[in-house]
């Protein structure tokens, strides 16, 4: 059996395939651009693993996605391809564009011609799996119920306006050409190998380093934070067990401010690292100017996936985040590897010059 991965070298993919491969005996295709956010070191622990190819190319080429469903017919697409960064979607959202839509659209329709030409059981069997975000629904209310699956496409940074775009594909592709799809909307993910210009690892990196610390407007924004793990696990069960043309969210009802995680991240390097001179990373914690169009909150209503497929979050928030702030520790030449001229390009041109 064989697994078409895309996105595969990025922070959701890559520990998908670790994850997957620790317990499942079975080719893994990993297609992935290799752009900024893709690094094929996240798979270093499969270097010389036969069960692992990875392909470095472009969703939206038809010809090579073609030549890879031929060449490794597989069981299941699993969709992570994205641009996926909502800062960078502010300042440039044309790679959005291309990624998120045209390139969802082209691998639909390259997917589609190869399986509509499958004998039935297997046509019966295959799925394509896209891995959405809660982001497509908006901002909630402080006292709004958490986002169910069928709460309104209200989105509101190009990132994820681009991401529901793709939703959209998906559920037509469903619901004109019968194509088993299943779509997944996830909170803010945290853990292992993610890129650090997202909140959690920003916040390890630059206090390491003595930087400030850049907190958004008054840092009371809410997001719901799902360990990085218990979302691939989740992705499992739908993938073994869900409905084609239905929707699971998935979420960690772990509901914090971003001034809270910073703390918290500040709390627990002190312990893990203290400075020499003893006083708190949090003195590093800098305001800075909000995000254009920030949403204030966003929290997941899990009860489907826990009702129909038996998935639940092992890691609270105490739990994963300590497990990261290790990882990251134990980890300075993954993250030296990632702070590469270009990093901190993004960095002075986002960021400027702050206090430190
Ligand atoms: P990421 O940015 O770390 O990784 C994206 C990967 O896609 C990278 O390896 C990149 O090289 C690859 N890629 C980009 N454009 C490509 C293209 N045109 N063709 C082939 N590969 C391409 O993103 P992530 O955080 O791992 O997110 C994965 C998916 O999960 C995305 O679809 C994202 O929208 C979704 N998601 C992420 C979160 C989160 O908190 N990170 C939460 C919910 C949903
Ligand atoms: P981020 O990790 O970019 O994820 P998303 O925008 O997809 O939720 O940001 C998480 C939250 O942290 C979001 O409310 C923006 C905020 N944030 C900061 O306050 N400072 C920062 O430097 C970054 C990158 C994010």
């Amino acid at each position: 059996m064989t697994l078409l991965i895309t996105g595969g070298a990025g922070f959701i993919g890559s520990n998908f395939i670790l994850d997957h491969l620790a317990h499942a005996d079975e080719s893994v295709i990993n297609l992935d651009r290799l752009t900024y956010a893709g690094n094929a070191e996240n798979l270093a622990a499969l270097q010389g693993d036969v069960r692992h190819t990875l392909v470095c190319g472009d969703i939206a080429d038809r010809a090579l996605v073609g030549r890879l469903l031929a060449e490794y017919p597989p069981r299941a697409v699993v969709h992570f391809a994205a641009e996926s960064h909502v800062d960078r979607s502010i300042r440039g959202p044309e790679d959005f564009i291309q990624t998120n839509i045209v390139g969802t659209f082209r691998l639909l329709e390259t997917v589609r011609a190869w399986w509509s030409a499958l004998p039935s059981p297997q046509q019966r069997g295959f799925r394509f799996l896209h891995v959405s975000t809660d982001e497509v629904y908006g901002a909630l209310a402080p006292d709004a119920a958490p986002f169910a699956e069928g709460h309104q496409h209200q989105p509101n940074s190009p990132y994820s306006a681009s991401k529901a775009a793709g939703d959209h594909l998906v559920r037509a592709w469903f619901q004109t050409y019968g194509l088993p799809v299943l779509t997944t909307h996830c909170s803010n993910n945290y853990g292992p190998y993610q890129f650090p210009e997202k909140l959690i690892p920003l916040m390890i990196v630059n206090a390491l380093a003595g930087q400030p610390l850049p907190i958004y407007g008054d840092g009371l924004q809410v997001r719901d934070w799902l360990y990085v793990g218990d979302h691939c696990r989740a992705l499992e069960h739908v993938l073994a067990a869900g409905s084609p043309g239905e929707t699971y969210n998935i979420g960690g009802q772990c509901e914090q401010t971003n001034l809270r995680i910073a703390r918290t991240l500040c709390a627990l390097l002190d312990r893990l690292r203290p400075k020499p001179d003893g006083r708190s990373y949090a003195e590093q914690i800098t305001f800075v100017a909000d995000r254009p169009g920030h949403d204030r909150r966003y929290a997941i209503n899990a009860g489907k996936i826990a009702r129909e497929l038996g998935w639940k979050p092992a890691e609270t928030l105490a739990t994963g985040l300590l497990k990261t702030v290790q990882w990251y520790l134990d980890h300075p030449e993954w993250l030296a590897h990632v702070q590469t001229g270009a990093y901190r390009k993004w960095m002075n041109r986002h960021y400027g010059a702050m206090p430190t």
